[in-house]
This record gives structure tokens, C-alpha cells and sequence, in this order.
């Protein structure tokens, strides 16, 4: 029996490759680079699996181009890349890959949050120019984490990691999402919900944790920034998207926010010559929320389960649209 033609669109961890290696007949995308569109197009017709990654652009077109398309596996959680509607109306199930990659995120997040506000970058560039002469009293002072309050907008499994090591550093937590949680659990995590309104006004630190969708796409704007305290920071690495970057651009440079920490933009990547790549007061690293080890080889894994059983008929282990079945 012939085995289903899948496209991957770039190499993979082997653990995943290794579950499907046998099962199905595989082609692999080898560049570093995504496929360009027009070759996603080309590839899609013939397949029964696509595995993607959140580069690829699967919209409405390309899933309506491929007539034996049986399921869409996505290796992240996210999954905005992905026109869900067109493929639940062509019933194609769609996988991603939750729960495994939400420490890597939030230590990624934790990461940048003491980066900013302790100008870790700032001060590596320092040294490097040659400029560190001595020990100063006044030189590179950098925000306190004593008495000080993180806003995390949206309290989902990453958000909740994040909210974790809050605790763990005696920071007061509050938080902001469409559904209010569960008082124990709210306990649990040490946080409290306050409005969005009131969670950007009080913030030192804020942390984004949304999806990005049609509510938060600019979430966080020139309205929203003016709210923020002059000493306030940002970080977001959720998606470029939910920050409209050209009125970060103009409440860093004016002073209106103390400095963002982005691990995501909009595009990815920014040009070179990008207002926010030339402020002191940003860091900017490049979506590397769920890159370690074990979380993407993980990643890998349950990117090739829920292929397998899209390929199958079953149901996906990790499906984004499960009321297809
Ligand atoms: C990464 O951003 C993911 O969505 O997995």
C-alpha cells in the first residue's frame, strides 16, 4: 500500500522525523529559509500532510488548493498563521503543540524581563566598546524587582508560568484576561485581576501573553503606552502583532515607557535599519521563546503525533479545531 505524501517545511528535530519516517512518504523543505509561497502552493496539491511552522503563510488559498489534505500540523502553539475557519469548513483538522514549550517561554520571558531592567545588553555593549574603566557609584543603574508590581496580560498556560516565578521573586502579580480565573487558583498563583486600564496604569513590568487574533492585534497602542508609567517596561513574547510598534517606537523615544524586551515583531525579521534595532532601551531577540533542547524536540514529537493521526482519521492529541469531528 502507498504510503501519504507529506510536505515538512523545514528540517525538523529527528525525534519527529524518526516517528514518521516509516509511516509516510516524506519531503522535507532543506533550506534555512521558509518556503516561498508560491512553492507551498505547488507542494500542498499532492500532499495528504502538510507539517508546518509558524513562517509559513496557510491561508485561505492554499488550503482551498490542496484536495487531499487531511490534516495541518503546526510545530508551536501558536497558530494565527493558519486560517482555522477555511480548514474547519474543509474539515482538516489542525494540530499545534501546547503545554511543552510553556517553562521555556516563561524562563525566556524572565529572561528578558531582568535583561531590560538590569541593561544586560546595554552593559555588554559597554564593556565591549572598550568604555568600562572602573567600578561607578552611578553607572548602569537599573530598575528594582523590591516593591514592585508585573502586569501579565493574558493568564493562559504561559502567563501562569510567568505569574510562578513572580512569586518566587516577591513581585506583586496582577492580571487581565477575558475570563476572570478561578479564585484557588488565583490563590494558588499569587495574582490578582485587575482591569486593563488599572493593570497598565500600576504595572513596573508588563508581560504580554495573548494569541494574536483579530481582538488583539494592537492590543497595546499609543493610548495604552500613554497609560504606562514613564518607568514602566515591556515585554512581549507572544506575538509582534499584539504591540503596534510605531507607537513603541515613539513612546520610547519620547520617554513615555522606560524600554521593551521583544522576542517577537512584526515582521519577523524587522529590517535592519528598524527605529527599535538603533534604541538603547530595547532588546530584541529573535522568537527564541520555545528554543531549548528538550522543548523542541518535544515540540517535534507531538508535531508528528497529531500528523500521524490526522493522516489516520483519528483524532488529533493536540487539535486547534476539534469540532470538526
Ligand atoms: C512560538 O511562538 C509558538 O507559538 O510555539
Amino acid at each position: 500500500m502507498s504510503k501519504p505524501k507529506v510536505f515538512i517545511t523545514r528540517q525538523i528535530p529527528q525525534a519527529g522525523l524518526d516517528l514518521l519516517k516509516d509511516k509516510v512518504d516524506l519531503e522535507i523543505w532543506e533550506k534555512n529559509e521558509p518556503p516561498p509561497y508560491s512553492i507551498l502552493l505547488d507542494k500542498v496539491q499532492e500532499v495528504e500532510g502538510l507539517l508546518c511552522l509558524l513562517t509559513d503563510q496557510i491561508d485561505q488559498q492554499l488550503i482551498n488548493q490542496a484536495p487531499h489534505l487531511k490534516v495541518i500540523s503546526q510545530m508551536a502553539v501558536g497558530y494565527d498563521n493558519i486560517d482555522i475557519n477555511t480548514a474547519t469548513i474543509r474539515g482538516i483538522p489542525v494540530g499545534h503543540t501546547p503545554g511543552v514549550l510553556t517553562e521555556a517561554t516563561a524562563d525566556l520571558t524572565w529572561a528578558l524581563l531582568m535583561a531590560i531592567t538590569r541593561r544586560i545588553t546595554e552593559a555588554q555593549e559597554y564593556i565591549k566598546q572598550g568604555k568600562w574603566t572602573t567600578w561607578q557609584p552611578m553607572g548602569l543603574l537599573g530598575a528594582d524587582f523590591v516593591g514592585a508590581t508585573l502586569g501579565i496580560i493574558g493568564l493562559g498556560r504561559i502567563g501562569q508560568a510567568v505569574a510562578r516565578r513572580g512569586k518566587g521573586f516577591n513581585l506583586k502579580v496582577i492580571y487581565h484576561k477575558p475570563r476572570r480565573l478561578y479564585p484557588k487558583l488565583e490563590q494558588e498563583l499569587g495574582v490578582n485581576y485587575v482591569s486593563f486600564e488599572q493593570l497598565l496604569k500600576e504595572s513596573d513590568f508588563i508581560s504580554l501573553h495573548t494569541p494574536l487574533t483579530e481582538r488583539t492585534y494592537h492590543l497595546i497602542g499609543e493610548n495604552e503606552l500613554k497609560l504606562m508609567k514613564q518607568t514602566a517596561f515591556l515585554i512581549n513574547t507572544a506575538r509582534g502583532g499584539i504591540i503596534d510598534q510605531n507607537a513603541l517606537c515613539y513612546a520610547l523615544q519620547q520617554g513615555q515607557i522606560a524600554g521593551a524586551a521583544l522576542d517577537v515583531t512584526e515582521p519577523e525579521p524587522l529590517p535592519k535599519e528598524h527605529q527599535l534595532l538603533t534604541l538603547s532601551n530595547v532588546i530584541v531577540t529573535p522568537h527564541i521563546g520555545s528554543a531549548s533542547y528538550q522543548t523542541r524536540f518535544q515540540m517535534a514529537i507531538m508535531a508528528a503525533q497529531n500528523l500521524l493521526a490526522g493522516l489516520q482519521g483519528q483524532p488529533l492529541p493536540n487539535c486547534v479545531n476539534p469540532n470538526i469531528y
